[in-house]
């Protein structure tokens, strides 16, 4: 296993990626961004699936020839099987066993929330990789989950959210604000100029480590209703105010959750990844957690953070290593648990 390189496929959601890792190393990180769902505020499932198709084979291309790798180097192919949009998912599926029977190489299934959590080992230089056990709280605009992770293949959900995402919550509450989709970085952005102890919001109350988003939303359009009411120029005339305030509500919930978990499994190392982990509320946090309650924090390049498929070739590498094969009937599956 002295030269393995495997090609990873992801089309989860509305992002088409491939990637090739050899040896641990990403040799090319490809991504088509899905621009067709910005006029609709969110991602619409059947535009989706239409774009994958459109964009799986220049994209693949494209991550061969950045790495500098012909197909017939290619010791698997590695996808990403689920969770996501049923739709998106058949797309890379099909391609993927497409080519790995085409090449007569393994075929390597992917759960993408494993590799949401495994791409803090993909090898880079300035990346420190966590020790097992370590806690992993992964935030996008999909998913919010704690888990604990024992080792490669080893994790235990013991947190989640019961509806909406973390990423949702911004974006949701950037809409009513009248902000551009995906709202999430242009409200840390105004919330970086504003008071958060200016207005209060309400942190829903679910199990300890589970999360709520839903409540959060609805009591920022009550209230941007009723003061719009008051005076139709609040929003504007408040704006930093009003984004700080729920920034730091967000950040602060998600602080609890974690400080819960650490308490619970007295495990102090914590990864966190997807998109929300660029937001500066949760990055400022963080260091202050490991400054003043002396957590191991760990936070990947953005780029293997949002959704990609280096983490999905490393997912890849890992299970090829320990001869975890699929079998070529294997099918997507939209819920998919770790
Ligand atoms: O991981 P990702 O690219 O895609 C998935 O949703 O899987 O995450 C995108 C989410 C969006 O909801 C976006 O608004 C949010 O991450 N996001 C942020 C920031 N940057 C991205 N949310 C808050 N602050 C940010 N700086
Ligand atoms: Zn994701």
């Amino acid at each position: 296993s002295s030269n393995i390189c495997v090609l990873g496929i992801e089309s989860s959601c509305d992002d088409t990626a491939a990637a090739v890792i050899q040896n641990g190393r990403i040799l090319s990180n490809v991504i088509a961004t899905q621009k067709i769902h910005e006029e609709y505020g969110g991602v619409v499932p059947e535009l989706a699936s239409r774009a994958h198709q459109q964009n799986i084979v220049p994209v693949v291309h494209q991550a061969l020839v950045k790495a500098n790798i012909d197909k017939k180097q290619l010791s698997a192919i590695a996808f990403t099987r689920g969770p996501g949009l049923m739709g998106s998912l058949l797309v890379g599926t099909s391609f993927a066993k497409s080519l790995a029977m085409g090449l007569n190489i393994p075929l390597i299934e992917v759960n993408h929330m494993q590799a949401h959590i495994l791409a803090h080992f993909i090898d880079e230089p300035e990346q420190e990789k966590p020790e097992f056990p370590f806690l992993a709280m992964t935030i996008s605009g999909g998913h919010t989950q704690i888990v604990l992770v024992k080792d490669y293949f080893e994790m235990e959900v013991i947190g989640q959210t019961l509806d909406d995402a973390v990423g949702e919550a911004f974006d949701k509450s950037a809409k009513i604000l009248g902000l551009p989709y995906p709202g999430g970085p242009v409200l840390d952005k105004l919330a970086q100029e504003g008071d958060p102890l200016a207005f209060p919001f309400p942190k829903p109350q679910v199990g300890p480590l589970d999360f709520s988003f839903s409540g959060l939303k609805t009591a920022v359009l009550y209230f941007v209703q009723k003061k719009t009411q008051e005076d139709p120029n609040f929003v504007e005339n408040n704006l930093n105010d009003i984004c700080a305030s729920i920034q730091y509500t967000i950040v602060e919930y998600l602080m609890d959750k974690l400080k819960k978990a650490v308490k619970t499994t007295g495990i102090n190392r914590i990864a966190i990844g997807g998109g929300v982990s660029a937001n500066s509320g949760i990055r400022r946090a963080l260091e202050l957690a490991s400054k003043d309650l002396g957590w191991k924090t760990y936070v990947p390049k953005f780029e293997f953070c949002t959704d990609n498929a280096a983490m999905i070739a490393m997912v890849g590498q890992l299970k090829l290593e320990r001869g975890l094969i699929s079998d070529t009937s294997v099918t997507a599956k939209a819920r998919f648990s770790l």
